[in-house]
């Protein structure tokens, strides 16, 4: 029998709650209006088509298409006329048409026809469909979901500037999960992750056996800076050849993370950024876009232990190989932030979280967050998370936090 002693037992624990500041996503709730400050990828360019989509984006559900003139649009799925779903409506030049009486509306919910009224609805301009904007952008459609009166500037990363012929942008979605898209969990879980390096340690070496280059089995000195727009964490690693490898991830306010490969495949700048949807509460989906060369395999879908991929793992292999999905998902639809132990290795993930709180309150209190943008100079984003390899000869001028 274990040992009799009144300390600790399970019967004791309380309910526990989390933290409404970080985890609401909901229209009205004080973190679901930042959220709603930002443009959001809401699904794949592909995906907007003839065949009207639904989607859930901070716990709206939506109805996304593209007209055959090639113009996508959002629309609240209920037509305003007598409330049946758009989700069964005919896609047309201009716009969709809702399939019960046919009214037709554009990408911003103006009705163009109203075919059984008379000359075709005298009154249609009074009647407009809710609707949001949608921009393309890379292979992936952003929504914003705010109010009108601060709608940002469209955002553009320097990454993805300056094309050359022979390179191409991708868009991946196995990358925060290990394998599936969406994670049923609440999405601070997945956002928090990016800035706890020590879990690439233990999860993904100790654990389930080394998952990414074998550089990365090398004990980093950890740190982490607090910046106006977010927080980096960096971790540098002394390499066998006497120089150090200074990796950077980054991660931007509300939703973006940057983690430079973990296959250590590109050297210097990283190649892609990542933004999780909150899709509601506690469904989480994470988009990320790659910039590659076209002869070049995109980063497919890491392999497990034994060779499988997360999709033919059993699950007793699920259990011996635990992953990004497993520990994030296995920390409940919603973390109990009240129930934690925070300790000195959770720096980072507290330097998130105070992060996020701020620009809660600063657009609870009327104010513009941080990385949002309202003219077109406003609109470029250098990114610096990397791989950077610093040796002997290497200027530290050209290394980003690099202060040895
Ligand atoms: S319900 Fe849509 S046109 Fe009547
Ligand atoms: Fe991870």
């Amino acid at each position: 029998m274990t040992e009799t002693t009144a300390e600790g037992r399970a019967y004791e624990i309380s309910d526990g709650t989390w933290d409404p500041e970080l985890v609401q996503v909901e229209r009205g709730t004080p973190s679901g209006e930042l959220l709603r400050r930002y443009w959001h990828p809401i699904a794949r360019s592909t995906e907007a088509g003839t065949s009207p989509l639904n989607v859930r984006v901070l716990g709206e559900d939506l109805v996304l298409y593209r007209d055959r003139s090639g113009t996508p649009g959002l629309l609240h799925p209920r037509c305003c006329h007598r409330g049946t779903t758009l989700y069964f409506g005919r896609v047309e030049d201009n716009g969709i048409r809702c399939p019960y009486h046919g009214w037709l509306f554009a990408a911003d919910g103006q009705c163009l026809d109203q075919p059984c009224e008379p000359d075709r609805g005298r009154n249609k301009a009074s009647h407009r469909q809710p609707w949001y904007p949608v921009v393309d952008y890379n292979g992936l459609v952003f929504a914003y979901l705010g109010p009108a009166d601060k709608q940002p500037v469209f955002p553009r990363f320097d990454i993805f500037e300056d094309m050359t012929e022979d390179e191409e942008i991708v868009i991946v979605d196995h990358f925060a999960f290990g394998g599936p898209t969406n994670a049923p969990c609440n999405w601070f879980q997945t956002h928090e992750n990016a800035m706890d390096p020590h879990h690439v340690f233990i999860l993904h070496n100790t654990i389930s056996g080394p998952q990414f280059d074998p550089k990365l089995e090398i004990w980093p000195r950890i740190d982490w800076q607090a910046h106006s727009w977010g927080v980096t964490a960096t971790q540098d690693r002394d390499l066998p050849d006497g120089t150090i490898l200074h990796r950077i991830t980054e991660v931007r306010s509300p939703t973006m993370r940057v983690i430079p490969t973990p296959t250590l495949s590109v050297l210097g700048k990283t190649n892609n950024l990542s933004w999780a949807l909150p899709i509601d509460d506690t469904n989480t989906r994470v988009y990320a876009m790659l910039r590659k060369r076209k002869d070049e395999e995109a980063q497919g879908l890491p392999v497990y232990g034994n060779g499988k991929s997360w999709f033919d793992l059993t699950e007793a292999e699920h259990q011996v190989y635990p992953g990004d999905y497993e520990t994030q998902v296995g920390q409940g639809p919603i973390t109990l932030h009240s129930e934690e132990r925070l300790v000195s290795s959770d720096r980072g993930v507290s330097m998130v979280r105070r992060l996020f709180k701020d620009q809660v309150r600063v657009v609870a209190a009327g104010g513009n967050p941080v990385g949002v943008g309202f003219s077109d100079e406003d609109a470029f984003v250098s990114l610096i998370a990397g791989n950077y390899i610093v040796g002997p000869n290497t200027d530290p001028a050209t290394i980003p936090l690099w202060d040895a």
